[in-house]
Protein backbone atom coordinates (compact mmCIF):
# COMPACT_ATOMS: atom_id res chain seq x y z
CA UNK A 1 0.00 0.00 0.00
CA UNK A 2 1.31 3.08 -1.18
CA UNK A 3 0.17 6.64 1.09
CA UNK A 4 0.40 10.16 -0.59
CA UNK A 5 2.33 12.82 1.44
CA UNK A 6 -0.57 13.53 3.46
CA UNK A 7 -1.09 9.95 4.34
CA UNK A 8 2.69 9.39 5.04
CA UNK A 9 2.94 12.75 7.12
CA UNK A 10 0.00 11.19 9.39
CA UNK A 11 0.33 7.33 9.10
CA UNK A 12 3.74 6.94 10.31
CA UNK A 13 6.23 7.14 12.94
CA UNK A 14 5.00 10.45 14.25
CA UNK A 15 7.03 10.96 17.59
CA UNK A 16 3.35 11.17 19.89
CA UNK A 17 2.31 8.59 18.20
CA UNK A 18 5.72 6.13 18.75
CA UNK A 19 6.17 7.62 22.41
CA UNK A 20 1.79 7.01 23.06
CA UNK A 21 2.67 2.88 21.78
CA UNK A 22 5.44 2.29 24.08
CA UNK A 23 3.79 4.21 26.91
CA UNK A 24 0.94 1.83 26.32
CA UNK A 25 3.06 -1.49 25.68
CA UNK A 26 4.83 -0.40 28.74
CA UNK A 27 2.05 -0.74 30.83
CA UNK A 28 0.51 -3.81 29.03
CA UNK A 29 3.65 -6.23 29.79
CA UNK A 30 4.57 -4.80 33.29
CA UNK A 31 0.76 -3.60 34.85
CA UNK A 32 2.70 -2.67 38.12
CA UNK A 33 5.10 -0.31 36.48
CA UNK A 34 4.78 3.48 38.07
CA UNK A 35 3.34 5.60 35.57
CA UNK A 36 5.11 9.01 35.67
CA UNK A 37 4.57 9.55 31.58
CA UNK A 38 1.42 10.59 29.77
CA UNK A 39 -0.75 13.53 30.46
CA UNK A 40 -3.75 12.10 31.72
CA UNK A 41 -5.58 14.54 34.57
CA UNK A 42 -5.56 13.22 37.81
CA UNK A 43 -8.61 11.53 39.69
CA UNK A 44 -10.49 14.29 42.26
CA UNK A 45 -13.35 12.62 43.96
CA UNK A 46 -15.18 15.54 44.75
CA UNK A 47 -14.87 16.94 41.48
CA UNK A 48 -15.92 13.71 40.15
CA UNK A 49 -19.03 13.53 42.18
CA UNK A 50 -20.19 17.11 40.20
CA UNK A 51 -19.64 15.79 36.89
CA UNK A 52 -21.54 12.58 37.80
CA UNK A 53 -24.62 14.90 38.90
CA UNK A 54 -24.87 17.08 36.59
CA UNK A 55 -24.34 14.49 33.88
CA UNK A 56 -27.84 12.46 35.95
CA UNK A 57 -29.35 15.53 35.55
CA UNK A 58 -29.00 15.05 31.27
CA UNK A 59 -29.71 11.64 31.35
CA UNK A 60 -32.69 12.51 33.47
CA UNK A 61 -34.75 15.18 31.51
CA UNK A 62 -35.75 13.67 28.61
CA UNK A 63 -35.58 16.29 26.19
CA UNK A 64 -31.92 17.10 27.34
CA UNK A 65 -31.11 13.40 26.93
CA UNK A 66 -32.28 13.56 23.04
CA UNK A 67 -30.33 16.39 22.42
CA UNK A 68 -27.20 14.63 23.85
CA UNK A 69 -27.73 11.85 21.77
CA UNK A 70 -30.15 12.40 19.04
CA UNK A 71 -28.77 15.69 17.09
CA UNK A 72 -25.71 16.98 15.44
CA UNK A 73 -24.16 19.96 17.08
CA UNK A 74 -23.83 23.24 14.58
CA UNK A 75 -20.45 23.89 12.84
CA UNK A 76 -19.41 26.32 15.67
CA UNK A 77 -20.89 24.42 19.03
CA UNK A 78 -24.31 24.73 20.42
CA UNK A 79 -25.50 28.16 20.64
CA UNK A 80 -26.41 28.50 24.15
CA UNK A 81 -23.43 26.79 25.21
CA UNK A 82 -21.69 29.76 23.13
CA UNK A 83 -23.52 32.38 24.88
CA UNK A 84 -22.90 30.50 28.31
CA UNK A 85 -18.89 30.81 27.80
CA UNK A 86 -18.67 34.08 26.11
CA UNK A 87 -21.24 35.39 29.62
CA UNK A 88 -18.48 33.56 31.72
CA UNK A 89 -15.54 35.56 30.03
CA UNK A 90 -17.32 38.93 29.78
CA UNK A 91 -17.78 38.48 33.78
CA UNK A 92 -14.77 37.13 34.91
CA UNK A 93 -12.45 39.21 32.64
CA UNK A 94 -14.64 42.03 30.86
CA UNK A 95 -13.69 40.78 27.62
CA UNK A 96 -16.15 41.75 25.29
CA UNK A 97 -17.32 38.57 23.36
CA UNK A 98 -20.06 37.80 22.12
CA UNK A 99 -21.08 33.76 20.73
CA UNK A 100 -19.38 35.05 16.99
CA UNK A 101 -16.22 35.04 19.55
CA UNK A 102 -16.20 31.10 20.27
CA UNK A 103 -16.08 28.09 18.60
CA UNK A 104 -15.86 24.12 20.04
CA UNK A 105 -13.81 21.88 19.01
CA UNK A 106 -13.63 17.86 19.12
CA UNK A 107 -10.52 18.19 22.25
CA UNK A 108 -8.17 21.03 21.91
CA UNK A 109 -5.61 18.67 20.03
CA UNK A 110 -8.04 18.95 16.84
CA UNK A 111 -8.30 22.34 17.46
CA UNK A 112 -4.65 22.91 16.87
CA UNK A 113 -4.44 21.06 13.82
CA UNK A 114 -7.00 23.09 12.04
CA UNK A 115 -5.23 26.58 13.25
CA UNK A 116 -1.99 25.75 12.49
CA UNK A 117 -2.64 24.73 9.59
CA UNK A 118 -5.02 27.68 8.78
CA UNK A 119 -1.88 29.97 9.60
CA UNK A 120 1.01 27.91 8.29
CA UNK A 121 2.28 26.01 5.11
CA UNK A 122 1.85 27.06 2.02
CA UNK A 123 0.34 30.14 0.62
CA UNK A 124 -1.13 30.27 -2.94
CA UNK A 125 1.43 33.02 -3.55
CA UNK A 126 4.32 30.59 -3.64
CA UNK A 127 5.29 31.84 -0.05
CA UNK A 128 5.69 28.91 3.01
CA UNK A 129 4.93 30.48 6.64
CA UNK A 130 5.75 28.59 9.68
CA UNK A 131 3.91 28.53 13.14
CA UNK A 132 6.67 30.00 15.33
CA UNK A 133 7.36 28.69 18.96
CA UNK A 134 8.87 31.72 20.90
CA UNK A 135 10.18 29.62 23.74
CA UNK A 136 10.89 25.93 23.60
CA UNK A 137 10.49 22.96 25.52
CA UNK A 138 6.93 22.93 24.52
CA UNK A 139 4.32 20.75 23.90
CA UNK A 140 5.41 18.02 21.85
CA UNK A 141 1.74 16.75 20.52
CA UNK A 142 2.51 19.94 18.12
CA UNK A 143 5.56 18.65 16.55
CA UNK A 144 3.68 16.52 14.08
CA UNK A 145 0.66 18.73 13.33
CA UNK A 146 1.93 20.52 10.28
CA UNK A 147 0.48 18.97 7.04
CA UNK A 148 3.42 19.94 5.06
CA UNK A 149 7.44 19.73 5.88
CA UNK A 150 9.50 22.18 8.06
CA UNK A 151 6.41 23.63 9.84
CA UNK A 152 7.70 25.28 12.69
CA UNK A 153 10.37 27.80 14.37
CA UNK A 154 11.25 27.79 17.59
CA UNK A 155 13.50 30.00 19.79
CA UNK A 156 15.57 28.30 22.34
CA UNK A 157 14.83 30.36 26.12
CA UNK A 158 17.22 32.12 28.53
CA UNK A 159 17.72 29.99 31.38
CA UNK A 160 18.11 31.80 35.02
CA UNK A 161 19.40 29.15 37.76
CA UNK A 162 17.25 30.24 40.93
CA UNK A 163 17.69 29.42 44.83
CA UNK A 164 16.74 26.03 46.13
CA UNK A 165 17.54 23.56 43.00
CA UNK A 166 15.14 25.65 40.65
CA UNK A 167 15.66 27.13 37.33
CA UNK A 168 13.48 28.79 34.76
CA UNK A 169 13.42 29.63 31.11
CA UNK A 170 12.52 33.24 30.15
CA UNK A 171 11.78 33.72 26.39
CA UNK A 172 15.04 34.89 24.57
CA UNK A 173 13.61 38.32 22.42
CA UNK A 174 17.09 38.81 21.09
CA UNK A 175 17.36 35.62 19.49
CA UNK A 176 13.52 35.45 18.68
CA UNK A 177 12.88 36.56 14.81
CA UNK A 178 9.40 37.25 13.46
CA UNK A 179 9.51 37.44 9.87
CA UNK A 180 7.46 37.40 6.57
CA UNK A 181 8.00 33.67 7.18
CA UNK A 182 6.12 33.06 10.46
CA UNK A 183 2.47 32.91 9.85
CA UNK A 184 1.54 32.43 14.02
CA UNK A 185 2.88 32.39 17.53
CA UNK A 186 2.04 30.00 19.70
CA UNK A 187 2.78 29.28 23.36
CA UNK A 188 1.32 27.32 25.93
CA UNK A 189 0.70 29.15 29.36
CA UNK A 190 1.05 27.20 31.64
CA UNK A 191 3.94 25.01 29.66
CA UNK A 192 3.69 21.51 29.46
CA UNK A 193 6.27 20.19 29.74
CA UNK A 194 7.87 22.33 32.13
CA UNK A 195 5.14 24.13 34.62
CA UNK A 196 6.64 27.56 33.31
CA UNK A 197 4.07 30.31 33.35
CA UNK A 198 5.65 32.61 30.59
CA UNK A 199 4.94 36.20 32.57
CA UNK A 200 2.64 38.87 31.57
CA UNK A 201 5.38 40.94 30.61
CA UNK A 202 6.69 38.53 28.25
CA UNK A 203 3.10 37.74 27.01
CA UNK A 204 2.16 41.57 26.46
CA UNK A 205 5.87 41.80 24.68
CA UNK A 206 4.87 38.57 21.72
CA UNK A 207 1.56 40.29 21.30
CA UNK A 208 2.88 43.55 20.61
CA UNK A 209 5.36 41.65 18.06
CA UNK A 210 2.53 39.30 17.00
CA UNK A 211 0.44 42.61 16.03
CA UNK A 212 3.17 44.22 14.43
CA UNK A 213 3.78 41.63 11.87
CA UNK A 214 0.16 41.11 11.69
CA UNK A 215 0.17 37.28 12.51
CA UNK A 216 -1.86 35.91 15.36
CA UNK A 217 -0.59 35.01 18.99
CA UNK A 218 -2.43 31.72 19.81
CA UNK A 219 -2.33 30.92 23.63
CA UNK A 220 -3.10 27.26 24.68
CA UNK A 221 -4.62 27.58 28.00
CA UNK A 222 -4.67 23.47 28.39
CA UNK A 223 -4.11 24.18 31.90
CA UNK A 224 -4.58 27.66 32.53
CA UNK A 225 -7.57 30.24 33.46
CA UNK A 226 -10.60 30.46 33.80
CA UNK A 227 -10.36 26.78 33.91
CA UNK A 228 -8.87 24.72 35.18
CA UNK A 229 -6.97 27.02 36.89
CA UNK A 230 -3.74 24.76 37.59
CA UNK A 231 -1.62 27.75 38.41
CA UNK A 232 0.29 28.10 41.44
CA UNK A 233 1.65 31.80 40.26
CA UNK A 234 -0.13 34.82 39.54
CA UNK A 235 -0.69 35.24 36.01
CA UNK A 236 -3.18 37.98 34.45
CA UNK A 237 -5.54 36.13 31.64
CA UNK A 238 -4.89 37.38 28.43
CA UNK A 239 -7.18 38.09 25.48
CA UNK A 240 -7.43 40.62 22.48
CA UNK A 241 -8.93 40.34 18.76
CA UNK A 242 -5.51 39.45 17.82
CA UNK A 243 -5.08 36.52 20.29
CA UNK A 244 -6.34 33.00 19.55
CA UNK A 245 -7.17 31.62 23.12
CA UNK A 246 -7.49 28.15 22.71
CA UNK A 247 -8.97 25.98 26.20
CA UNK A 248 -9.65 22.42 26.93
CA UNK A 249 -12.19 20.41 29.57
CA UNK A 250 -9.49 17.50 29.32
CA UNK A 251 -7.48 18.79 32.48
CA UNK A 252 -10.72 19.39 34.64
CA UNK A 253 -10.96 15.66 34.68
CA UNK A 254 -12.53 15.30 31.67
CA UNK A 255 -10.19 13.94 28.83
CA UNK A 256 -13.09 11.76 27.71
CA UNK A 257 -15.19 14.37 26.48
CA UNK A 258 -12.92 15.12 24.18
CA UNK A 259 -14.30 19.05 24.14
CA UNK A 260 -11.75 22.10 23.28
CA UNK A 261 -12.80 25.99 23.20
CA UNK A 262 -11.56 28.52 20.54
CA UNK A 263 -11.61 31.76 21.60
CA UNK A 264 -10.86 34.86 18.54
CA UNK A 265 -12.17 37.21 16.27
CA UNK A 266 -14.91 36.19 14.16
CA UNK A 267 -13.34 35.58 11.23
CA UNK A 268 -11.04 33.34 12.61
CA UNK A 269 -13.87 31.94 14.00
CA UNK A 270 -15.84 31.53 10.98
CA UNK A 271 -12.78 30.20 8.84
CA UNK A 272 -12.23 27.44 11.98
CA UNK A 273 -15.71 26.57 12.39
CA UNK A 274 -16.31 25.66 7.87
CA UNK A 275 -12.69 23.72 8.83
CA UNK A 276 -13.93 22.02 11.40
CA UNK A 277 -16.61 20.84 9.79
CA UNK A 278 -15.26 19.38 6.79
CA UNK A 279 -12.94 17.28 8.89
CA UNK A 280 -16.02 16.35 11.96
CA UNK A 281 -18.79 17.33 10.58
CA UNK A 282 -20.32 18.49 13.97
CA UNK A 283 -18.54 18.12 17.45
CA UNK A 284 -19.53 15.23 19.75
CA UNK A 285 -22.38 15.91 22.35
CA UNK A 286 -20.88 14.89 25.65
CA UNK A 287 -18.63 17.55 26.10
CA UNK A 288 -20.96 20.96 25.16
CA UNK A 289 -23.91 19.29 26.91
CA UNK A 290 -21.66 19.05 30.71
CA UNK A 291 -19.85 22.22 30.13
CA UNK A 292 -23.79 23.73 29.65
CA UNK A 293 -24.74 22.06 33.03
CA UNK A 294 -21.08 22.86 34.94
CA UNK A 295 -21.71 26.72 33.24
CA UNK A 296 -25.41 26.96 34.45
CA UNK A 297 -24.80 25.94 37.98
CA UNK A 298 -21.69 28.29 38.26
CA UNK A 299 -19.43 24.71 39.12
CA UNK A 300 -16.57 25.38 36.52
CA UNK A 301 -14.34 28.21 38.45
CA UNK A 302 -15.48 26.72 41.96
CA UNK A 303 -14.14 22.96 41.07
CA UNK A 304 -10.78 24.96 39.19
CA UNK A 305 -10.51 27.22 42.27
CA UNK A 306 -11.37 25.23 45.55
CA UNK A 307 -10.65 21.74 44.09
CA UNK A 308 -8.34 21.35 41.28
CA UNK A 309 -5.89 24.14 41.80
CA UNK A 310 -5.33 23.11 45.73
CA UNK A 311 -5.11 19.88 44.50
CA UNK A 312 -2.09 20.24 42.15
CA UNK A 313 -0.77 22.54 44.12
CA UNK A 314 -0.20 20.21 47.27
CA UNK A 315 1.13 17.29 44.90
CA UNK A 316 3.64 19.44 43.55
CA UNK A 317 4.96 20.79 46.87
CA UNK A 318 4.85 17.11 47.63
CA UNK A 319 6.39 16.02 44.37
CA UNK A 320 9.01 18.59 44.62
CA UNK A 321 10.01 17.93 48.63
CA UNK A 322 10.55 14.19 47.00
CA UNK A 323 12.97 14.90 44.63
CA UNK A 324 14.71 17.19 46.38
CA UNK A 325 15.19 14.56 49.07
CA UNK A 326 16.14 11.47 47.01
CA UNK A 327 18.37 13.87 44.10
CA UNK A 328 20.13 15.79 47.04
CA UNK A 329 23.85 16.16 46.05
CA UNK A 330 23.21 15.52 42.41
CA UNK A 331 23.29 18.20 39.81
CA UNK A 332 19.83 18.34 38.89
CA UNK A 333 17.64 21.41 39.01
CA UNK A 334 13.94 21.46 38.62
CA UNK A 335 12.21 23.82 36.43
CA UNK A 336 10.14 26.08 38.93
CA UNK A 337 7.03 25.13 38.88
CA UNK A 338 4.64 27.35 38.12
CA UNK A 339 1.20 25.76 37.04
CA UNK A 340 0.49 21.90 34.89
CA UNK A 341 0.67 18.90 36.17
CA UNK A 342 4.71 18.21 35.66
CA UNK A 343 7.71 18.44 37.05
CA UNK A 344 10.63 19.25 34.47
CA UNK A 345 14.08 17.71 35.67
CA UNK A 346 17.07 18.67 34.13
CA UNK A 347 20.20 16.84 34.99
CA UNK A 348 22.80 19.09 34.03
CA UNK A 349 26.20 17.00 32.31
CA UNK A 350 23.83 14.17 32.15
CA UNK A 351 26.43 11.30 31.25
CA UNK A 352 24.11 9.18 29.10
CA UNK A 353 21.08 10.92 26.67
CA UNK A 354 17.50 11.49 28.23
CA UNK A 355 16.14 8.76 25.85
CA UNK A 356 19.13 6.01 27.60
CA UNK A 357 17.77 6.97 30.93
CA UNK A 358 14.24 6.79 29.99
CA UNK A 359 14.76 2.94 28.73
CA UNK A 360 16.63 2.31 31.60
CA UNK A 361 13.72 3.57 34.23
CA UNK A 362 11.37 1.78 32.04
CA UNK A 363 13.52 -1.60 32.78
CA UNK A 364 13.16 -0.43 36.21
CA UNK A 365 9.60 -0.27 36.45
CA UNK A 366 9.25 3.49 35.85
CA UNK A 367 7.88 5.74 32.81
CA UNK A 368 8.75 8.94 32.28
CA UNK A 369 9.08 11.08 29.23
CA UNK A 370 12.05 11.84 27.69
CA UNK A 371 12.85 15.82 27.36
CA UNK A 372 13.86 15.55 23.79
CA UNK A 373 10.21 15.07 22.73
CA UNK A 374 9.76 18.61 23.87
CA UNK A 375 11.78 20.65 21.22
CA UNK A 376 9.46 20.79 17.87
CA UNK A 377 11.00 23.08 15.60
CA UNK A 378 14.84 23.09 16.80
CA UNK A 379 17.16 23.28 13.90
CA UNK A 380 20.22 22.27 15.53
CA UNK A 381 21.10 20.04 18.35
CA UNK A 382 21.00 21.55 21.85
CA UNK A 383 22.85 19.18 25.09
CA UNK A 384 20.05 20.40 27.09
CA UNK A 385 17.07 19.36 25.06
CA UNK A 386 19.10 15.52 26.55
CA UNK A 387 19.53 16.30 29.54
CA UNK A 388 15.66 16.70 30.73
CA UNK A 389 12.96 14.28 31.90
CA UNK A 390 9.40 15.35 32.39
CA UNK A 391 7.71 13.42 35.03
CA UNK A 392 4.28 13.91 36.35
CA UNK A 393 2.36 13.80 39.97
CA UNK A 394 -0.59 12.64 39.36
CA UNK A 395 0.12 9.66 40.77
CA UNK A 396 -0.85 9.20 44.36
CA UNK A 397 2.13 10.38 46.78
CA UNK A 398 3.24 6.88 47.28
CA UNK A 399 3.74 6.39 43.77
CA UNK A 400 5.59 9.69 43.21
CA UNK A 401 8.25 9.10 46.07
CA UNK A 402 8.71 5.17 44.62
CA UNK A 403 9.40 6.77 41.53
CA UNK A 404 11.56 9.73 43.00
CA UNK A 405 13.82 6.87 44.55
CA UNK A 406 14.17 5.06 41.64
CA UNK A 407 15.28 8.03 39.50
CA UNK A 408 18.04 8.81 42.08
CA UNK A 409 19.03 4.66 42.20
CA UNK A 410 19.27 4.87 38.78
CA UNK A 411 20.69 8.06 38.33
CA UNK A 412 23.51 8.72 40.97
CA UNK A 413 25.95 6.17 39.75
CA UNK A 414 25.98 7.67 36.33
CA UNK A 415 27.73 10.56 37.60
CA UNK A 416 29.52 8.63 40.26
CA UNK A 417 31.25 6.85 37.28
CA UNK A 418 31.63 10.52 35.53
CA UNK A 419 33.53 12.17 38.29
CA UNK A 420 36.01 8.60 38.61
C1 LIG B 1 -0.43 21.93 26.45
C2 LIG B 1 -1.47 21.01 25.89
N1 LIG B 1 -2.23 21.46 24.88
C3 LIG B 1 -3.18 20.70 24.32
C4 LIG B 1 -3.41 19.40 24.75
C5 LIG B 1 -4.47 18.59 24.07
O1 LIG B 1 -5.52 18.32 24.96
P1 LIG B 1 -6.99 17.87 24.51
O2 LIG B 1 -6.96 17.50 23.06
O3 LIG B 1 -7.30 16.72 25.40
O4 LIG B 1 -7.88 19.06 24.74
C6 LIG B 1 -2.64 18.88 25.80
C7 LIG B 1 -2.84 17.49 26.26
O5 LIG B 1 -2.13 16.96 27.07
C8 LIG B 1 -1.64 19.71 26.38
O6 LIG B 1 -0.87 19.28 27.39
Amino acid sequence: MQFSQFGQKLATEAGIVTLMDDLGEALRVNPDMIFMGGGNPARIPAVEAVFHERLQAVLSDPQAAYQLMGVYQPPQGDADVLDACAELFNKEYGWPLSRANIALANGSQSAFFVLFNLFAGEFSDGSKKRIQLPLIPEYLGYSDLGISADFFAATRPNIEILENGFFKYHVDFDSLQITAETGALCVSRPTNPTGNVISDAELLRLDELARAHKVPLIIDGAYGTPFPNILFSPAEPFWNDNTILVLSLSKLGLPGARTGVVIANPDVISAFARANTILSLACGNFGPALLQQLLKHEDILALSRQHIRPFYEARMQHAVASFRRHLSGLPCYIHQPEGAIFLWLWFKGLPITSEELYQRLKLRGLLVVSGHHFFPGMKDDWPHAHECIRVTYCQDTEMVERGAALIAEVVKPLFEICVD
